[in-house]
């Protein structure tokens, strides 16, 4: 039985090990030391490693870099080779990547090799806790692989703890789950997860986040078979990703008919069966977790023999958003060849510097394609940008990345893009246009500021000049049009 260490919660103290330390294992294993337990953090990327080990985090998330260098300090939070905290620990959590095979299965050869590790390293007793997301059916799998390789006698129970952490927020996510979900069978198993958990189960007055913690209810601690909870991971991401897909399809409808999505939204979410959360329409999800979350879930469905064609719609419907925004892009401005396009947000979601099936790059790619000039400007995802996007022009600041643009394009909603100081910008721009594809803006304050607004889901607007918004009748013909997605080229008749 390895060393059990006392802590200032008052908790019996884990000798904890994470592999694989990415944007959900160098969090959760920061968290877990702020909690009060001894994590040895590894990564089998030796230059992540060192560059850890120098107190270097290797992407950006609020509130991480101070939660590490804080736990480094106190001693409770190591960075080491995966064998090493194999060896020194009893529960192992794995993050491994599981990124897309070519046919969308998830790639599991990271699990596996992890898996292997174990067998050959560990002695005694070990609790390996699957929380990267994987299939259903995987812990059971895991566990058959590791009795197979099982040379050192190893007693060993295999549970499943997905993780809910949204990047932007998720140490604050860390803090305050809605539910701590464990698949295990073995009671050994569950008392030491809900040992673990234990100061994250409890309400909690203080936390990495909050000075003061806002009264939140108690998270849930779900206690299901392997299974079960493996199928919660993939089942929440996918319906999340459905919400939006859903709202996205009725903007579409809002631009069509003539309505606003914004007003939609609130309707349909004030019903707290639907709730408001996820109804914000764009240019579609982007991301590590949803885009192959989704297309692994719609593999599993197959191989499990059920049809899952709503998710295929959710994922087309997805797709369409990159397509249907430089539609509009196109409608506005005709000719995109030679056009100079500025981007404001790269990353796939603000707080973050995430750019993996970032929609920002996709339809810069598209622009790219149609001989567009682009500069674009991020506050924490440039540098990420860069290695997939090398050919654009970046930009110091969001009026930098405007300066000689025909229209500035709103792909990520940085708070930051809000503050814009819009006289300053209208001399930069060589046309006041904005196309908003986060509906980071309202119409009425870009239009009151003498530019030209195109938002998602939202009814067709009268375009300023000179700061005064032109009455409709007054409006010259193009330009009615540019703010309904081309259902068909010539569905809408211009207004008369
Ligand atoms: C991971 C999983 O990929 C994803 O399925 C799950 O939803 C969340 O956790 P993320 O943390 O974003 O996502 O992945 P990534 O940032 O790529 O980190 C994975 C880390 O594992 C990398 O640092 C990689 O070097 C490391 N790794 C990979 C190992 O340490 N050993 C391996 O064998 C493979
Ligand atoms: C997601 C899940 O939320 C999280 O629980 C899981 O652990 C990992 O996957 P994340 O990918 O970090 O988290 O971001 P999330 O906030 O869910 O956003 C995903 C994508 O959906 C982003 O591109 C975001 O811009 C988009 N989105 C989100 C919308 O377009 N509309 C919305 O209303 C919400």
């Amino acid at each position: 039985m390895l060393a059990v260490n006392a802590n200032r919660n008052g908790v019996g103290n884990m000798e904890i090990s994470v592999i694989g330390a990415g944007y959900v294992g160098l969090t959760t294993a920061a968290c877990l030391a702020e909690i009060g337990h001894h994590v040895l953090c590894a990564d089998c990327d030796m230059e992540k490693l060192n560059s850890l080990k120098a107190g270097q985090l290797p992407f950006y998330e609020p509130h991480l870099d101070d939660l590490v260098k804080r736990n480094v300090a106190s001693g409770r939070l190591e960075f080491t080779i995966p064998a090493d905290a194999i060896e020194k620990s009893e529960a192992i959590f794995i993050c491994v990547g599981t990124p897309p095979l070519e046919n969308g299965e998830a790639d599991l050869s990271a699990i596996e090799s992890v898996a292997r590790l174990i067998m050959s390293t560990a002695r005694g007793y070990r609790v390996v806790i699957e929380k990267s997301t994987v299939p259903v059916q995987t812990a059971k799998r895991l566990w058959k692989h590791l009795s197979i390789y099982n040379a050192n006698g190893l007693s060993f129970d295999v549970v499943s703890n997905p993780e809910f952490l949204r990047e932007g927020s998720a140490v604050e996510d860390f803090f305050h789950p809605d539910r701590v979900v464990i698949g295990a069978e073995s009671p050994r198993a569950i008392a030491l997860m809900k040992e673990i958990y234990a100061p994250v189960l409890r309400a909690r007055s203080t936390c990495a986040v909050h000075a003061q913690c806002p009264s939140m209810a108690q998270p849930r601690l779900i206690l299901t078979d392997t299974n079960s909870a493996e199928l919660v991971k993939h089942a929440s991401n996918s319906f999340l990703a459905m919400k939006i897909s859903f709202i996205n399809l009725i903007a579409d409808a809002c631009e069509a008919a003539g309505a606003d999505i914004a007003k939609v939204a609130e309707g349909i979410g004030s019903d707290k069966r639907i709730g408001q959360a996820f109804l914000s329409p764009g240019i579609g999800f982007g991301g590590f977790c949803f885009p192959k979350d989704l297309q692994a879930f719609v593999r599993i469905g197959e191989k499990l023999g059920c049809d899952f064609s709503l998710l295929r719609e959710v994922e087309k419907i997805n797709v369409r958003r990159t397509e249907q925004f430089v539609a509009k892009i196109r409608k506005e401005l005709w000719v995109l060849r030679g056009k100079t396009l500025a981007v404001w947000g790269l990353a796939f979601k603000p707080n973050t510097d995430d750019v993996r099936f970032a929609p920002a790059l996709g339809i810069i790619r598209r622009l790219l394609s149609e001989g567009a000039k682009m500069r674009a400007y991020d506050p924490e995802a440039m540098h990420k940008a860069q290695r997939d996007l090398p050919e654009i022009t970046y930009c110091d600041s969001s009026y930098q990345a405007a300066e000689g643009a025909d229209a500035i394009l709103v792909l990520t909603e940085w708070s930051e893009f809000r503050m814009i100081n819009w006289t300053r910008l209208a001399e930069l721009v060589s046309h006041r246009l904005i196309i908003d594809g986060r509906n980071l803006f309202s119409a009425d304050e870009v239009l009151a500021n003498g530019f030209q607004y195109v938002g998602v889901g939202r009814a067709g607007e009268p375009v300023p000049s000179s700061g005064e918004p032109k009455r409709l009748g007054e409006l010259p013909d193009v330009s009615m049009r540019s703010h309904s997605l081309p259902l068909a080229a010539d569905a809408v008749p211009a207004a008369t």
